[in-house]
């Protein structure tokens, strides 16, 4: 499937304030694609220059093979849905969504159609004539959706869309966003700051710092093969160890060694190592074992997190809460065993 935007060389500066910093994206047709970084990282400001609402001081901004840089908002056939829904308080829920369509002048008929089909899409049939302020926050989300899918734009854009809503319906109006998307086939980019939102919804993400892309890709490989420290660690907590490595082994200097790694050799480089990457037992091999005294343990559930002292520095290792594991105590001394299969150098 061939790209519907390419984001080329964009820069965005505020004043002083360089916001968006060379951006280059490229987002293939009927993918859901996420803008995620932390606040103030230039998510919103991508988002209304790809809208219209916004202009660049350089580059290039192609959707569906046309530069719309100089086009108007109304002109460029993408639909933005606001982080505040911003509904019209004085007009009920059918006629908030037909509004669009009778500005575009839609025959009547035509417009009763859509609007139906939308609500009905959104499972909103029964509160058609409701006003907003009747609404609960979920409900008032699948409006300010249904208004905006209704005009049938090439791109979606939702910017925080479900960070009004409680942790419960947020779940749980991910899974209608993801089969509103499938269903719809509609080209979609979500903004969000929440890591496991963004890993949970999107076919590819986009992580920002302070308006550099860091990293473009699926969400496992992501998490899996991060380019840089930033990259790793806001996808979820993860060991860094600094070092250095030569042929393969790496060393912290202490006790720490770690063969049968690929990786060129380098004086100054951090070992990457995810919690559930480090296991308590005792392998052959000795340049994979390792001592380790429990600093304090966390019970969350489905896993137990401990905090452990090896080599001087204190690690995380999550062990799965099964039952009928040894559960350790603060100060009990363990093996460690690290696979370097799973460890990863940069
Ligand atoms: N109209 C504006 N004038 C001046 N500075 C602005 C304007 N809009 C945004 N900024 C600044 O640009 C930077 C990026 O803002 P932006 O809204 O794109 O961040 P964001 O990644 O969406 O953050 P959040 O997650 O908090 O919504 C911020 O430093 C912000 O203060
Ligand atoms: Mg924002």
């Amino acid at each position: 499937m061939g790209n519907i935007i390419n984001i080329k060389n964009i820069n965005v500066s505020y004043g002083k304030n360089h916001v968006l910093k060379d951006v280059n994206i490229d987002i293939k047709e009927k993918d859901f694609f996420t803008f995620l970084g932390p606040s103030g990282c230039g998510k919103t400001t991508l988002l209304r220059l790809i809208a219209g609402f916004e202009q660049s001081q350089s580059g290039e901004l192609i959707i569906d093979g046309k530069e719309v840089s100089k086009l108007n908002p109304w002109e460029r056939d993408v639909g933005l849905v606001f982080q505040n829904y911003a509904l019209w308080p004085h007009m009920t829920v059918a006629k908030n969504i037909s509004f669009g369509l009778e500005e575009k002048k839609v025959p009547k008929n035509e417009i009763d159609q859509r609007v139906d089909e939308v609500l009905e899409l959104v499972g909103m049939q029964d509160l058609k004539q409701r006003y907003p302020f009747q609404l609960s926050g979920g409900q008032q989300q699948r409006v300010a959706l249904a208004r905006t899918i209704v005009v049938r734009p090439k791109v979606l854009l939702l910017d925080e869309p479900l960070s009004n809503l409680d942790a419960k319906l947020r779940n749980q109006m991910r899974i209608e966003l993801l089969e509103l998307h499938n269903k719809l086939q509609i080209t979609t980019i979500f903004v969000t700051h929440d890591q496991e939102e963004a890993n949970s919804i999107s076919d590819n993400i986009a992580i920002f710092n302070e308006g550099v892309i860091q990293q473009v890709g699926a969400p496992i490989d992501l998490y899996n093969h991060p380019k840089n420290l930033f990259v790793a660690n806001f996808l979820g907590t993860i060991n860094v160890i600094k070092g250095k490595i030569s042929n393969g082994t790496f060393s912290d200097g202490n006790d720490f060694k770690l063969e049968k790694l690929k990786a060129d050799n380098s004086d100054n480089c951090s070992l990457l190592v995810r919690p559930q990457n480090i296991y308590f037992e005792k392998k052959n091999d000795s340049d994979q074992n390792f001592k380790g005294k429990i600093q304090s343990k966390e019970f969350l559930g489905n896993i137990i997190r401990y905090q452990v002292l090896i080599s001087g520095q204190v690690m995380t290792i999550d062990s799965m809460h099964e039952g009928k594991e040894k559960i350790y105590s603060k100060n009990e001394d363990v093996d460690v065993f690290v696979n370097p299969e799973t460890s990863q150098v940069i």
